[in-house]
């Protein structure tokens, strides 16, 4: 952790208010993000979490200006408070790479297979830094030796193709810390990658960020992961932030019930909370159209249906005593937060068992 979760208006080197990204389709408008808020402070790392489809690396190629042309996009990202939507190809190549730069999941869509790893880092260099060639390429060994790769300057002259994929994404984070960027974005890093050579890549982006100061913003679905590293999190559903706070909050307070099955278990009423849930049934919602009410719903044990399914909860403070810091998108937050349901559930005389299983049986069926 870098230990730097506190926000301080203005300071921060990203800021995304509003972002909305729609894409018109054959079948109609897909709504891929819908209202994201972001603030990342210098040196802050962000864990993304949510499933398939919730909007992740749409939001994360709208901050480096690389969403396809047909997108349409309304709000504002601003890097280092340069406004990246709408702004020109020329000002993009400026903040790519030397402010903000990106690790995807899979290496080979970074590095261009006809040239060796050691050209292709100073080649990175030269973009941005005024240095010859010599010196991009003493720099280019030295950064290898950074990210964990055995005799760098051997190393250098090898093609992609003779990388094994854990090294590959090694010289992609490489070539991303290569210009000391401000912000570095990994979509999904270790997702393609082997549970050993997962480590090993989450270590050598963490020397990355030891050397550059940089701040990171790591999409992934795996919650582990971001309990090692990340200071915040935000969590993601159907193309909005549902729940975000520091670390530690999300994983013993989250506040959202999608959250809460995220991390693998229900809120218990009347249970001794030992029992571990398998993976939210269902799946999310269709982004074509509009939505009603809280996307979660269909799937939601808690879901109270003349509330949830009439409005869609905004993000807000997850109870009065987090200062602000920990929000969530539920109705019903503050009791789920504090671990207790009591007073709605008693409400409503419906026990959560029996909610579990309507939401099940809702989803066997159908609409
Ligand atoms: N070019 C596009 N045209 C139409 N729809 C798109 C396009 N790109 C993304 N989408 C849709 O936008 C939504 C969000 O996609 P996104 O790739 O951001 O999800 P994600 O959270 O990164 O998922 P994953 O975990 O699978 O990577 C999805 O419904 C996706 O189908
Ligand atoms: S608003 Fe209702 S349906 Fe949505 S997460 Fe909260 S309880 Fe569940
Ligand atoms: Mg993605």
């Amino acid at each position: 952790m870098t230990g730097l979760s506190v926000q301080s208006p203005g300071a921060s080197v990203l800021e995304i208010e509003g972002l909305s990204v729609d894409f018109p389709t054959a079948e109609g408008v897909v709504h891929a993000v819908r209202g994201v808020d972001l603030r990342l402070a210098p040196r802050e790392v962000l864990g993304v979490v949510g499933e398939s489809g919730s909007g992740k690396s749409v939001t994360a190629l709208a901050t480096m200006g690389l969403l396809p042309r047909n997108a349409k996009t309304q709000g504002s990202i601003r890097v280092k408070g340069t406004e990246v939507l709408g702004a020109k190809e020329k000002a993009l190549m400026g903040l790519r790479g030397r402010t903000i730069s990106m690790v995807f999941q899979d290496p080979m869509t970074s590095l261009n297979p006809v040239y060796s790893v050691g050209w292709q880092i100073a080649e990175a260099l030269q973009a941005h830094q005024d240095i010859d060639k010599e010196e991009a390429m003493r720099r280019a060994v030295d950064l290898l030796t950074v990210v964990g790769i055995p005799n760098p300057k051997e190393r250098a002259k090898d093609y992609p193709h003779a990388f094994s994929g854990g090294m590959r994404q090694r010289v992609v984070i490489a070539i991303a810390m290569a210009n000391d960027p401000e912000i570095i974005l990994a979509d999904e890093p270790t997702t393609a990658l082997d549970v050993t050579v997962q480590a090993q890549i989450l270590e050598a982006l963490k020397r990355a960020l030891t050397e550059t100061h940089s701040a990171l913003v790591l999409i992934t679905h795996d919650l582990g992961v971001i309990a090692g590293l990340a200071d915040r999190v935000v969590v993601m559903y159907a193309g909005r932030a549902v729940e975000t706070g520091p670390v530690d909050e999300i994983f013993y307070r989250p506040a959202m019930p999608y959250t809460v099955g995220l991390l693998g278990s229900l809120p218990r009423l009347d249970r001794d909370g030992t029992e571990r849930l398998r993976p939210i049934p269902g799946s999310p919602p269709s982004l074509l159209g509009e939505l009603r009410g809280c996307p979660f719903a269909p799937r939601c044990p808690m879901r109270v249906p003349e509330v949830c399914d009439v409005e869609e909860p905004a993000l807000q403070p997850a109870g009065p005593q987090t200062g602000g810091v920990h929000l969530a998108a539920c109705h019903f937050a503050d009791k789920v937060a504090a671990g207790t349901t009591g007073p709605i559930f008693a409400a409503t005389a419906v026990d959560l068992t029996d909610r579990v299983a309507a939401a099940e049986g809702e989803l066997r069926t159908g609409p």
